[in-house]
C-alpha cells in the first residue's frame, strides 16, 4: 500500500464539520486523496461517523452515543455548530460515508473509536466487515488505539491494512506490532521520540503523525523522516490542496 503523505482529519475538518459527508466532499474538492474519519457504534449497534463520546459538541442535541438510536440521532443538527452554511447536516451513518468516500475514489483511514461503554470486538466487526465490502484492499487503512479491536480486525482479514494508535509510542509497540502485523504506527506529534522513529522505520513500517496543524513547527520531523501527517487542512502544508 502506498501510503499518504497527507491525510484530513475527520474529512477536511478546518473547512467543514468534522466527520461528516460535507467534511468527506470538501476533502475531495480540495483534492485530498485520503481522509480519517472515526467510526463507533450507536446504543443499537448502527455504526456511524462520529468522534465524541456525546453528541453535546457538534450537534443541536445532547447526550451520550452509547444510549442513543438511529431514530434518535436522525434528527439532529450536526452541521450549524460549524456554520449556518452546514446547517441541517446529518450525523453520517457508517454505510453513508463508505458509499461517498468509494465515489469520489478516496482513501480512507478508518478509525475505531472506542469510548467508554462500547464493545471493541462488535465495532470491529461491524465497521471492517462493512468498509471491506465497499473500498478495495489499497484505499483502506484501519487504526484504533484499542489494541482489542485491531486483534479482531486481524482475525477478520490477514491482508487489511491496520495502523497502531498510540499517544506516546510505548516500549510494548514492538510486541504489538509482531502480533498485530501493522503497516503503519499514528502517534500524537508533540510526543513524538527520535529514537522511537527510527526503531519503527527500521522495522519497515511507517510514521503517521497527528494532528499537524502547524507546519513550522513540525518542519524539521520531516528531515528525521515522518512519512506522512495528519492534518484538518492538507493545504497548510502543500498549495495543490489549497481551497479556492
Ligand atoms: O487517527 C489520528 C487521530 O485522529 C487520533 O486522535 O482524537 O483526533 O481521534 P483523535
Ligand atoms: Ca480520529
Amino acid at each position: 500500500m502506498q501510503l499518504p503523505r497527507y491525510i484530513a482529519h475527520r474529512g477536511l475538518s478546518k473547512h467543514a464539520p468534522e466527520n461528516t459527508l460535507a467534511a468527506i466532499q470538501a476533502a475531495a474538492d480540495a483534492g485530498c486523496e485520503w481522509i480519517e474519519l472515526d467510526v463507533q457504534c450507536l446504543g443499537d449497534g448502527t455504526p456511524v461517523i462520529w468522534h465524541d463520546e456525546s453528541v453535546d459538541r457538534c450537534s443541536d442535541g445532547k447526550g451520550a452515543l452509547v444510549d442513543m438510536t438511529r431514530d434518535q440521532i436522525r434528527p439532529l443538527d450536526v452541521g450549524s455548530w460549524f456554520s449556518s452554511e452546514f446547517r441541517g447536516e446529518r450525523m453520517a451513518l457508517l454505510d453513508e460515508a463508505l458509499s461517498l468516500v468509494s465515489a469520489l475514489e478516496l482513501g480512507l483511514n478508518l478509525e475505531l473509536k472506542l469510548n467508554p461503554g462500547h464493545d471493541p470486538v462488535e465495532l470491529a466487526n461491524i465497521a471492517v466487515h462493512r468498509a471491506r465490502q465497499v473500498l478495495p484492499l489499497d484505499r483502506l487503512l484501519v487504526s484504533s488505539f484499542d489494541m482489542t479491536a485491531l486483534e479482531s480486525a486481524r482475525a477478520q482479514d490477514e491482508e487489511l491494512a491496520l495502523g497502531l494508535l498510540y499517544e506516546a509510542v510505548p516500549r510494548r509497540w514492538a510486541s504489538d506490532a509482531e502480533r498485530l502485523r501493522p503497516v503503519s504506527i499514528h502517534a500524537d506529534w508533540t510526543q513524538l521520540d527520535q529514537e522511537r522513529l527510527i526503531e519503527i522505520q527500521r522495522a519497515g513500517l511507517a510514521m503517521l503523525c497527528y494532528t499537524v496543524n502547524d507546519p513550522e513547527r513540525f518542519a524539521s520531523w520531516w528531515d528525521h523522516g515522518v512519512n506522512g501527517v495528519f492534518t484538518d487542512d492538507p493545504g497548510l502544508f502543500d498549495p495543490r490542496y489549497q481551497r479556492q
